[in-house]
């Protein structure tokens, strides 16, 4: 199914599909990282935790006309994908405080954005990530600016869909990150994966974390939070 490496990631492996061009297999690995690489680990399962977890969520969008570049499951941790050339953009999308925000802004925790904030980082290693403007995105990137009006309607859409499904399992979707790509007609569609690894998903009724905030906080077990949330993505399914 799969022929050459093309690239490894810190959580993905992505090989060419044998047989089909313009198609990708994505292999996700067992590996954790945090802090720009600086805290590493390996689960045993999370791969196949994030492949399932990916892939229904993916599959919840298409439902609601949000098309991305999952085309499906082929086996426990792989999926195939139509090939796109990533914008090297991290799109964030905030509703409630958490994680880099409170710190960089001196917002609480916890704290509910009545609007939905969406923020850009440079996907750049070496820099870390900065947080970059509109303005900065356009020159460091390929995009237009209506593709860049294009890609944060998307992402406030995927937002609505994905707040209500995770409502639904008792979530509280707090914030996400999204990366889009370029196919070879030109057009642009969600790529990459949807996971706890880039999602913070706190259990509506306790207020427990469901996702990689407990490895990168050391606050708890990864595979059992991560499990948690399959189990629930399942029981709606
Ligand atoms: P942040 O609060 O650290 O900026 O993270 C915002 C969201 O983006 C959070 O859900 C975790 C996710 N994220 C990634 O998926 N990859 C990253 O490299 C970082 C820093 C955050
Ligand atoms: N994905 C980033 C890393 O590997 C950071 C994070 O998700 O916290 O270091």
């Amino acid at each position: 199914m799969k022929s050459e490496l093309l690239y490894e990631g810190k959580a993905k492996k992505v090989y060419q599909a044998e047989g089909k061009n313009g198609q990708l297999v994505l292999s996700y690995k067992n590996d954790a990282t945090a802090f720009n690489g600086g805290k590493k680990d390996s689960f045993e399962g999370k791969g196949r935790l994030n492949n399932k977890i990916s892939a229904l969520i993916f599959s919840a969008l298409s439902g609601q006309g949000i098309e991305s570049h999952f085309i499906e499951s082929l086996n426990e941790t792989e999926q195939l994908v139509y090939q796109t050339e990533i914008i090297p953009l991290e799109v964030v999308v905030r509703n409630v405080a958490s994680g880099s925000i409170t710190k960089r802004l001196g917002i609480e925790e916890k704290t509910q954005f009545e609007n939905p904030i969406i923020e850009f980082f440079y996907k750049n290693d070496e820099l870390g990530d900065p947080l970059i403007n509109d303005e900065h995105a356009l020159y460091l990137t390929n995009a237009t600016p209506g593709e860049i009006t294009f890609i944060k309607e998307k992402a406030l859409d995927i937002n609505e869909v994905l707040k209500k499904l995770f409502q639904s399992i008792t979530i509280t979707l707090v914030d996400f990150k999204l990366e889009f790509g370029r196919k070879a007609d030109g057009s642009i569609i969600l790529s990459d994966e949807i996971s706890p690894d880039t999602c913070r998903l706190w259990d509506a009724a306790t207020g427990e974390k469901l996702d990689k905030d407990v490895f990168r906080q050391g606050t708890g077990d990864l595979i059992e939070v991560y499990e948690e949330i399959l189990k629930r993505l399942e029981a709606k399914a």
